[in-house]
């Protein structure tokens, strides 16, 4: 059962990247359970549509992929034309895998980036200009803790999340004063998700897990409630913040995830 009263996003319109698969997938069930429209953004048109199909007729697919500024835009005004206006946005859209900083390419380097952060704001620019300018609204970035120690094997990544929560701050000021709040969750190790597969060393898991304060990893709908909280009322001050949702991981050993 949720913390949540079930009409907290009644008539609200939400967007969220990634919202086919993992973490993204869960908010995007959360935020349609207490009453939100939500549309689904990712490139695999087929996983969205199957998404969409499993949690109802207020989830609605629309394929793209968040590195085309142009048809993010086009996405985005297409979808405030048809719900009248864009009241959250989660960006949850990102790309990730281990790699030694020394042999991974140019490219690799420059692919990460150019789906966290420039995505992240290719589609944060579109929802301010067809919507959140005129109408406020609520912007939760997805991040992540591997960025605030140094985690080998993900200078990629490191850099794109720590972008990110550059973003955050920078974009909760410059858009305040138009009743947009802006905040980030960093999830820690989540179960049951691709970054977790990607991610963790082999034979790691146990040592891992007995390394967390509250001795576990997390579950998509605690990292679902978090977002819920920042794109509520209930975090009407909230702005500029990153809520870290790890169980204590990064404060009591290095940051893996
Ligand atoms: P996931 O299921 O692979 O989610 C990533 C999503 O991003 C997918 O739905 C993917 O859909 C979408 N995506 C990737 N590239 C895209 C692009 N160019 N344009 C549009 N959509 C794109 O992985 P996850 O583990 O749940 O991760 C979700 C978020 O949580 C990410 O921001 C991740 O960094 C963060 N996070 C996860 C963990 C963890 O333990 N899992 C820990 C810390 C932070 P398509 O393939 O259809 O495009
Ligand atoms: N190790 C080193 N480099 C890698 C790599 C790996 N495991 N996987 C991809 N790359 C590099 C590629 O080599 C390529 O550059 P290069 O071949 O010129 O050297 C570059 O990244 C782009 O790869 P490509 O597969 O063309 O990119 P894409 O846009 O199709 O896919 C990824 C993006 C690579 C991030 C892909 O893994 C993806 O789509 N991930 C989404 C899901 C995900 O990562 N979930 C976890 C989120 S935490």
């Amino acid at each position: 059962m949720s913390a949540f009263r079930s009409d907290l996003f009644e008539g609200k319109v939400a967007l969220v990247t990634g919202g086919g698969s993992g973490i993204g997938r869960g908010i995007v069930a959360a935020l349609v359970e207490h009453g939100a429209t939500v549309a689904i953004m990712g490139r695999n048109a087929e996983r969205l549509e199957a998404t969409a199909a499993e949690l109802g007729s207020r989830c609605v697919p629309l394929a793209g992929d968040v590195r085309d500024a142009d048809a993010v835009t086009a996405l985005v005004e297409g979808l405030v034309a048809r719900c009248g206006r864009l009241d959250v946005l989660v960006n949850g859209a990102a790309g990730n895998f281990l790699a030694p900083a020394a042999t991974l390419s140019s490219k690799g380097f420059r692919t990460v980036l150019e789906i966290d952060t420039v995505g992240t704001y290719n589609v944060s620019r579109a929802a301010f200009l067809a919507s959140m300018r005129e109408a406020g609204g609520a912007i939760v970035n997805i991040s992540a803790t591997l960025h605030y120690g140094g985690t080998p094997m993900q200078v990629h990544a490191a850099s794109a999340k720590a972008a990110i929560d550059a973003m955050t701050r920078t974009l909760a000021v410059e858009w305040g004063p138009a009743g947009i709040r802006v905040n980030a969750v960093a999830p820690g190790p989540i179960e049951d998700t691709e970054g977790l597969s990607r991610l963790l060393p082999e034979g790691m898991r146990a040592a891992m897990e007995r390394s967390i304060p509250l001795r576990r990893f997390g579950r998509i709908p605690e990292i679902a409630d978090a977002v819920l909280f920042l794109a509520s009322d209930a975090a009407s001050l909230v702005t500029g913040a990153v809520l870290v949702a790890d169980g204590g991981a990064w404060l009591a050993g290095p940051a893996l995830m």
